[in-house]
């Protein structure tokens, strides 16, 4: 695992965007995972000004994001398709036809989930951004997920329903306790792995990825088994590191 230590969140987002735009320029048609939640945001936006300013073209670039919440329809203005656009897919060249997210508002959450499965082992991820839970997660995999699961109907832990909750008004009530995710055996299929984490909330989940134990109680331990993993964390997240 390659750790890049950065100071602060403006410059994690500077070096992880430099990753991925580096990452399509070198390959056009390159099939990026892709991650939501308020780590990746100034990295979306450096993107977008990337295009903005220096062309990099995102025309023949594929996408898979991680996941997207059950009961909420594509457009509800919290599904994680809305956070794409509005991010980041409206302010470039990318072709909708090219973009997959799971569907949270199907009639049959697990039919979404195995056809969203089968996309992906008919494809190879090249470059699959993270985040990370504060308990740890990656995707929607919550501690006690499976190394071996794939997409799958999963439930949100009340400590990510809390988490999430700044994002619906601040009311848990409003967080819908369900997800459609990628599981960590679709995760670790890509070939390449960037990780994000900033701030003393991510600490702990840090210092367990990076000194503790490869346990499915912290989901994100999983990459250490991963070829090509790079962390970028900032001086508050990597706090409590040796
Ligand atoms: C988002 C996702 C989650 C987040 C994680 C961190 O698509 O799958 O695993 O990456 O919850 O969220 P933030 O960045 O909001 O702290």
């Amino acid at each position: 695992m390659k750790i890049i230590k950065v100071k602060d969140y403006a410059e994690l987002s500077e070096t992880a965007a430099k990753i991925m735009s580096d990452a399509v320029k070198n390959n056009p048609k390159i099939t990026l995972g892709l991650a939501t939640g308020g780590s990746p945001v100034q990295l979306y936006a450096n993107l977008v000004a990337d295009h903005k300013n220096n062309g990099t073209s995102y025309k023949d670039v594929t996408t898979y994001n991680l996941d997207e919440y059950i009961g909420l329809d594509q457009n509800h203005e919290q599904s994680y398709y809305t956070f794409m656009r509005t991010n980041l897919f409206d302010h470039i060249d990318i072709d909708f036809n090219n973009v997959h997210l799971p569907k949270g508002d199907t009639d049959d959450h697990q039919a979404e989930a195995d056809r969203y499965e089968a996309m992906l082992e008919s494809t190879t991820v090249d470059l699959q951004l993270l985040g990370i839970g504060t308990n740890g997660h990656i995707g929607f995999n919550e501690p006690g997920s499976s190394f071996e699961g794939v997409t799958a109907v999963v439930d949100l832990t009340p400590e990510t329903i809390e988490s999430n909750a700044r994002y619906f008004e601040g009311n848990e009530d409003l967080v819908p306790t369900e997800a459609i995710s990628m599981g960590i055996a679709s995760i670790m299929r890509a070939k390449e792995i960037l990780l994000i984490a900033s701030g003393a909330n991510k600490q702990k989940a840090v210092l367990a990825l990076v000194e503790g134990d490869i346990s499915e109680d912290l989901p994100a331990s999983a990459l250490r088994n991963h070829p090509n993993v790079t962390l970028v964390i900032d001086d508050a997240a990597a706090a409590l590191l040796k």
